[in-house]
């Protein structure tokens, strides 16, 4: 499977809009992309029918990635679980008196790909966030064997944040391929511009950045370009 794992630092940090930036990127060159989201929580906070969603910033995670990547999946197909609480997957599904299967999520993630070239999947909450009460997103991430991509926030407190995450990806076998701070202001301050210095030389991988985007508009998108490999043959080159 060729593709790329979105997580992030947090929630409401960009992983949706940095999967969606990904997805968009591999679509816009010619590939056919297929997105995954493992458990989609808060839809509360949306409007009641798809019908009324006149803007692209109000898309709920599915679809905002559906409209990205140009895929013609059904919301299953991308979020085999979706539910109305904003909380923790592991603590929605408790609510919904359900349980999250792991089996069920690797089968739907597989099956995403049967007629896509690429899989963009982001994951919910940051990278240690339950999906069941022991399967978290950080063993999806390492069951779909997919660059682990880290979506953060520009400004203060990153650097702690996204160093920790970087830590529990590396600490799991797999290997970050990029972090991407988002929005990354059209006029960087000192701190911003030092923050990713220091994330870049303390974490030592690349950090890229997004600037704000139009979401109702993936064509005005500027390209963000990650490796789609497999994290694990990487590392495996690596120690030859
Ligand atoms: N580059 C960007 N351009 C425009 N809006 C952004 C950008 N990065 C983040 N945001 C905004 O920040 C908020 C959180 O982003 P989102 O991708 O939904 O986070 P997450 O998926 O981690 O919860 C959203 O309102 C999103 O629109
Ligand atoms: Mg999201």
């Amino acid at each position: 499977m060729r593709g790329a794992f979105v997580t992030g630092t947090g929630t409401e940090v960009g992983k949706t809009v940095v999967a969606a930036a990904i997805a968009r990127t591999a679509r816009a060159a010619g590939d056919r992309v297929a997105v995954f989201k493992p458990a989609v929580s808060g839809l509360d906070d949306y409007p009641l029918r798809p019908e009324v969603w006149d803007h692209a910033a109000e898309l709920p995670d599915h679809a905002l990635l559906r409209l990205a990547a140009g895929s013609r999946q059904g919301d299953d197909q991308i979020a085999p679980y979706r539910y109305g609480p904003p909380v923790s997957p592991h603590l929605a599904a408790e609510l919904a008196g359900e349980m999250i299967d792991p089996d069920r999520l690797r089968g739907a993630a597989l099956a995403a790909t049967e007629s896509a070239q690429l899989l963009v999947c982001e994951g919910a909450g940051g990278f240690l966030v339950p999906l069941t009460p022991d399967y978290l997103v950080r063993d999806l991430a390492e069951d779909l064997a997919l660059p682990v991509v880290i979506a953060a926030p520009a400004g203060l407190g990153t650097i702690n944040h996204t160093l920790l995450t970087i830590g529990a990806v590396r600490e799991a076998g797999l290997e970050p391929a990029s972090v991407v701070l988002t929005p990354w202001p059209r006029d960087p301050s000192p701190m911003e511009r030092s923050n990713r210095e220091t994330i870049e030389r303390l974490g030592s991988l690349p950090v890229e950045t997004l600037p704000p985007l139009d979401l109702s508009d993936p064509g005005s998108w500027p390209a963000i370009h990650v490796p789609f490999g497999s994290p694990k043959a990487a590392s495996m080159l690596r120690a030859a």
